[in-house]
């Protein structure tokens, strides 16, 4: 590794190449505080040649690269694990709206809210939509799959790439960017990229479909006493109302986390076991339909609405979820999707094991209810000990769901993705891993073991 990065200053100049302690020290640790690492230095190239040429660099010198977006991926996935070169993306902006084709072109170091605040300007907007908007990359959300909260409708960030601009481990550079809706020539770089969590290439710039703006918005707030109460008021909303955006869940200990923050009241006088927002949006505003349905159901036990931007104190409480939790400690984030008939029986086996097993252990579970995501997060657990991670998985895999719904594998997970891929299913995910990073420079420590 000797004089690797002599030789990145001498292709992209010392002002390039960061290796201040000081200002590197933001990039080796992950969001949540828990995933850290160390590095050489922190490159922050402008085009995709630059890409090419560190990456032949990162070759030569059989230095580990690791790529970073935003940093708020959940599992440690952009956090260096093994000591080498950290490849910010964060230059890599640029932002082309075509309003007649309804799609965009953009960098991959640009952010949803970049993306989001461009395209408003033609009506449109990117239909994936999470909390960390405003640092979420494109690059990043597309190597993740990021999948947030309006896949119900529309899908995740896999359904929106039209195309894809990438350097591939073994240094070639692909580009599909003609952003055509239908392109059936073979292997599919967006799919194979999307997801790959930086262990197959870099993302330069991605193409994206986009959706027109809806005009209005309702939105309801539900607290309700059961889980089970929850997810038949959900399997009603998806086939009464066609402009379902999101139903997302809520859970008692999180809700309190979110008043510790000290923001908005809680609209009910008392907080129920768990709580569900639901999200219409479209030409109209459908308040008194949302009220209606509300009235059939003997589950609601308390109810608020709200349309267009009063709706976004209704969703303060959803989304402060991730900042609250945060705020209490460092937690175990365990995203796992299952099917939607096991997600009572999934509640009542993690509330139970971590009774029995683990009392000092504080559960806050929420997320994507009409996705059958549940986040599972975990507080006061030790560093050093990841057998309530193992089990909840195992409890995962035998309802048949699986270990990580969209946040990815990263590091967090490595040890566990034997419990939902085949061995077969691996050795052949590591065969492509080879041939497009020979080298297997790639976000070593990431996926894989
Ligand atoms: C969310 O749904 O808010 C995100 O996935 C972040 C999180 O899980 O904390
Ligand atoms: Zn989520």
């Amino acid at each position: 590794m000797a004089g690797v990065v002599e030789a990145l200053e001498r292709s992209f100049g010392s002002r390039s190449v960061i290796t201040d302690p000081e200002i590197i020290s933001r990039y080796l640790i992950d969001w949540t505080g828990r995933f850290k690492g160390d590095a050489l230095c922190v490159l922050r190239p402008v085009n995709s040649w630059q890409v090419q040429r560190a990456l032949e660099i990162a070759r030569e010198f059989h230095t580990p690269l690791t790529t970073q977006g935003g940093n708020t991926g959940l599992v440690g996935g952009a956090t260096p694990a093994v000591r080498g070169i950290v490849l910010s993306t964060e230059l890599l902006k640029g932002i082309e709206i075509d309003a007649e084709l309804q799609i965009a072109k953009v960098g991959a170091g640009v952010t949803l809210s970049e993306l989001n605040l461009k395209a408003g300007e033609a009506g449109l907007r990117f239909a994936v939509d999470l909390a960390s908007r405003d640092s979420a990359t494109m690059g990043g959300m597309v190597a993740t799959n990021a999948g947030g909260i309006h896949l119900i409708r529309y899908g995740g960030t896999r359904q929106q790439l039209l195309g894809i601009e990438a350097v591939l481990g073994n240094g070639c550079l692909i580009t599909r960017m003609e952003g055509l809706l239908k392109d059936n020539t073979g292997y599919d770089w967006p799919s194979v990229l999307c997801g790959s969590e930086g262990t197959l290439g870099v993302i330069t710039s991605v193409v994206f479909k986009l959706t027109p703006m809806p005009a209005h918005r309702s939105v309801a707030l539900i607290s309700v006493d059961t889980i089970g109460g929850a997810l038949r008021i959900m399997t009603d909303a998806k086939t009464r109302f066609s402009q379902l955006n999101a139903i997302e869940l809520m859970s008692r200990s999180g809700i309190e986390l979110v008043q510790l923050l000290g923001g908005d009241r809680w609209p009910f006088q008392a907080i129920g076991a768990f709580a569900l927002l639901v999200e219409l949006s479209g030409a109209f505003i459908e308040v008194e339909e949302l009220a209606e349905f509300l009235d059939s159901h003997d589950e609601v036990a308390d109810a608020a609405l709200a349309n267009d931007s009063r709706a976004d104190g209704l969703w303060y409480w959803r989304e402060r979820h991730t900042v609250a939790i945060n705020h209490a400690g460092i937690p175990r984030k365990l995203d796992v999707s299952l099917p939607i008939r096991a997600i009572p029986a999934f509640v009542g086996y993690v509330n139970e094991l971590v009774e029995r097993e683990h009392p000092e252990v504080k559960v806050v579970l929420f997320g994507h209810l009409g996705d059958g995501n549940i986040h599972v997060n975990l507080l006061n657990v030790d560093e050093s000990d990841d057998e309530l991670d193992h089990e909840i998985y195992a409890g995962v895999a035998s309802y048949g769901g699986s270990i990580s719904a969209e946040h990815g594998i990263g590091r967090a997970k490595v040890h566990d993705l034997t419990l939902t891929r085949s061995d077969s299913d691996i050795e052949s995910m590591k065969s492509l891993k080879r041939a497009l990073d020979p080298s297997m420079i790639l976000n070593p420590g990431v996926l894989f073991e």
